[in-house]
């Protein structure tokens, strides 16, 4: 099959509450690129078990960033959106990438350092190959371009890297069966841009905000309130310092540069114009707005999950529509992937 020149692919992990970080940094991107590119959004289930091996609701988890995809914007007639664990090529391919990728890439990933922590000896072999099966979802597709936040930067080098060495080592192959001229897969563009690519915690701004951060005060979840959010923002960690006339002065000020960048961010706006607005004012004048802005923002997404979080049999029929549809392409890759690979049948 020709190779797609603007698919969208990017996934999500169900697991634990969806943050600002990731609707800033990702969700509200994947929302954006539905304009433009044929987009296949998917939730990671099968990422989920690497770090922990038994999760007590995935299937309610799964759902619930469904629900947040929709919620926010996500067109799942009109673009594919399902769980990874119903296509079964995405573990195919990713064992293919196991003998792509060599160990030294893998060494390298500071995700898998910053995850595994001390005891690197006792995570799992998947979370050590995690990245392969990223891979594997993004070239399964062969989607050309990736939003995600700034912390998945590596993983994507990495899958440039595996579709780079592919197509080198199969050049042959993959000319003599007819499926492409200069490489198989493409070598996806990822797109990291804009104010939010890393959120920081409100707690502490040297760490981005997280699912795993044990204080729950540190990220304002998707499915908080209006009053939990205003209570997050008036207790984030700031300086006495009011806000000053020009971004450079932000310098050297993570806490009150996360919170310029979060408002920019909402407000769909440049950390400039945030500054221009507020300049000289205390964060007792600048978090109230911010407050009000992220309720105003986020108060409907909200709503409209937790509806259709009330219907789970149609989310589920959603999941199993777009992962019929994913299926098809998945499926078509993976004769080709096959036939260059050279197995017997
Ligand atoms: P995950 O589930 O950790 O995060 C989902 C998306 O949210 C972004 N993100 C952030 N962006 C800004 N600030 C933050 N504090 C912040 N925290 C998270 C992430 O960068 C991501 O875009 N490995 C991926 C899931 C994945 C994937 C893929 C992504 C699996 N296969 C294929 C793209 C393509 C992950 O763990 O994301």
């Amino acid at each position: 099959m020709a190779q797609p020149t603007n698919r969208v692919f990017s996934g999500v992990q169900p697991t634990g509450n969806l943050h600002l970080g990731n609707y800033l940094g990702a969700i509200r991107k994947f929302v954006a690129m539905q304009e433009s590119h044929e987009c296949i959004y998917c939730v990671v289930d099968l990422h989920a078990i690497t770090a922990d091996l038994v999760q007590d609701n995935l299937k309610q988890q799964t759902r619930e960033i469904a629900a947040a995809f929709i919620a926010s914007g996500i067109d799942p007639k009109a673009h594919i959106m399902f769980n990874q664990s119903q296509v079964r090529e995405h573990a195919e391919l990713a064992w293919l990438f196991n003998c792509v990728a060599r160990m030294g890439w893998l060494q390298r990933m500071t995700q898998f350092k910053e995850k595994a922590g001390k005891n690197a000896q006792n995570a799992s072999v998947g979370l050590f190959t995690y990245p392969n099966l990223m891979a594997a979802d993004i070239l399964l597709y062969r989607a050309t371009h990736v939003p995600v936040g700034d912390d998945q930067k590596q993983h994507l080098e990495l899958t440039r890297d595996i579709a780079a060495k592919f197509n080198h080592e199969f050049a042959k192959r993959i000319k003599e069966t007819g499926h492409g001229g200069d490489g198989y897969f493409p070598i996806t563009e990822p797109i990291i841009e804009g104010p939010a690519t890393r959120v920081m915690s409100l707690r502490d701004g040297s760490k981005k905000m997280s699912k795993s951060e044990p204080s729950d005060m540190s990220r304002i979840n998707l499915t908080d309130d209006a009053d939990e959010i205003a209570k997050k923002i008036r207790k984030a960690k700031t300086d006495p310092d009011p806000l000053p006339d020009n971004l450079d002065d932000l310098k050297g000020r993570p806490e009150a540069e996360n919170l310029v960048g979060i408002y920019a961010a909402l407000n769909e706006v440049t950390p400039d114009a945030v500054i221009s607005e507020f300049a000289g004012q205390q964060f007792g004048a600048f978090k109230p707005a911010l407050a009000d802005l992220a309720v105003e923002k986020l108060a409907p997404i909200n709503a409209e999950m937790r509806k259709l979080m009330d219907d789970k049999a149609h989310i589920d029929s959603i999941l199993d529509d777009g992962a019929a549809r994913a299926r098809e392409i998945a499926q078509q890759t993976m004769k080709e992937v096959r036939s260059i690979f050279g197995f017997l049948g």
